[in-house]
């Protein structure tokens, strides 16, 4: 399973991409804001940082202007992939940039039929959010098996499930458990999944004991 990490934060990458856990980047709107800066600087940013693909989001909610600010983005870098949201005016530009030969993350997905649409529109990848759908007291993780399983019926359909709204180290479990492809994770969650107080616990009475026996190794 892949790693993307959900962030707009440069210095977060920098760090996190040091540990060679990192294949991708995803961002949003929001995102963008929180870190204060142009999109078009931001994004270039990362993707020097990055090789693997960084999803950068269109603002128009129609077919013409989605199309003319996925080529904007797109002209920033190589590995740029063009996230649109799952609406009629984004599935009909996922169809036409996804001809041109241009990655598409579909976005803001919340059920199995919309998920079936972007892979028929020829997405790269399906961003269906499971930590909002929590939200509402319906079960996120349903979704993804559900996707799993339609995909899986047809091997035609080439599109990733890029697990999104990712909230805590068992949506990260339960994703591997049911095959997704990959997993976008904000930071805190990633260094969450390498922490368990029983490994912090032993460490200490390691270290005390190691101290206790006064060598030094080398
Ligand atoms: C995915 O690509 C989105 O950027 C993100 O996962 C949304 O997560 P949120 O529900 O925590 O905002």
């Amino acid at each position: 399973m892949k790693f993307f990490i959900d962030t707009a934060d440069v210095q977060e990458i920098k760090e996190l991409s040091s540990t060679g856990l990192l294949d991708g980047v995803t961002t949003n709107p929001s995102l963008i804001k929180k870190s204060g800066r142009k999109i078009e600087e931001v994004i270039e940013e990362i993707c020097n940082i990055v090789n693997g693909p960084v999803s950068a989001e269109v603002a128009a909610t129609t077919f013409e202007k989605m199309i003319e600010e996925a080529h904007f983005l797109k002209n920033i870098a190589n590995n740029v992939t063009i996230k649109l949201p799952l609406t009629w005016d984004g599935l009909k530009s996922c169809k036409k940039l996804s001809d041109e030969g241009i990655s598409v993350n579909v976005t803001l997905c919340f059920s199995p039929s919309q998920a079936l649409l972007a892979a028929k529109c020829g997405a790269s990848y399906i961003s269906p959010f499971v930590g909002r759908l929590d939200d509402i007291a319906t079960d996120g993780m349903a979704l993804i098996s559900e996707i799993k399983t339609i995909y899986s019926n047809y091997n035609h359909l080439q599109t990733e499930i890029l697990v999104a709204s990712v909230r805590h180290p068992r949506h990260v479990i339960e994703s591997a458990k049911t095959g997704a492809d990959i997993v976008t994770l904000p930071p805190n969650v990633i260094r969450q999944l390498a922490s368990h107080p029983l490994t912090d616990k032993g460490l200490e009475a390691f270290l005390k004991d190691w101290k206790d026996t006064g060598q030094s190794i080398g």
